[in-house]
């Protein structure tokens, strides 16, 4: 299942985002806003993320205007790797290097094909191990560090 979030900026993305993800079949399920009235945007990081972090889902796609508020959000909560892509390329790298497990994307920065293109890719791609595996262990283990 994939979970799925934004605030107000990235309300109408994230519509089509959802029907985009039942032409193909895919499930999800919304974490909010429901609607486009204004709203804080930690909050729907915080959902998203602790979904992801909890096994509820197996991955994340949280929007907001630029995506970087809701990206830094998701981040906090231990066991997040959200990646904010703004291209197809990093999508890919994303997964295959960082087993990213939530996509950042910024409604106000991309085009509505470019976003859901890059979604894709994001959810296509998988985590390539070996050395890349040390690594990612490397970033969880900073989570265990104070300070
Ligand atoms: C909301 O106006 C905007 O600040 C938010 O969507 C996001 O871009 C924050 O990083």
């Amino acid at each position: 299942m994939i979970a799925i979030g934004s605030d107000h900026g990235g309300f109408a993305l994230k519509q089509e985002l959802m029907r985009h993800l039942e032409q193909q079949g895919l499930a999800y399920k919304d974490y909010g806003t429901y609607t486009a009235d204004s709203c804080d945007y930690p909050a729907y990081g915080e959902a998203v993320g602790r979904a992801v972090a909890s096994g509820e889902a197996d991955r994340g796609i949280i929007i907001c205007g630029t995506g970087i508020g809701i990206s830094i959000a998701a981040n906090k909560i231990k066991g997040v790797r959200a990646a904010l892509c703004g291209d197809c390329y990093s999508a890919e790298m994303a997964r295959r290097h960082n087993d990213a497990n939530v996509l950042a994307l910024g409604a106000r920065v991309l085009g509505p094909g470019l976003a859901l293109k890059i979604a894709d890719t994001f959810l296509g791609t998988e985590f390539e191990g070996g050395r890349h595996a040390r690594r990612v262990a490397m970033l969880g283990e900073l989570e265990t560090r104070e300070g």
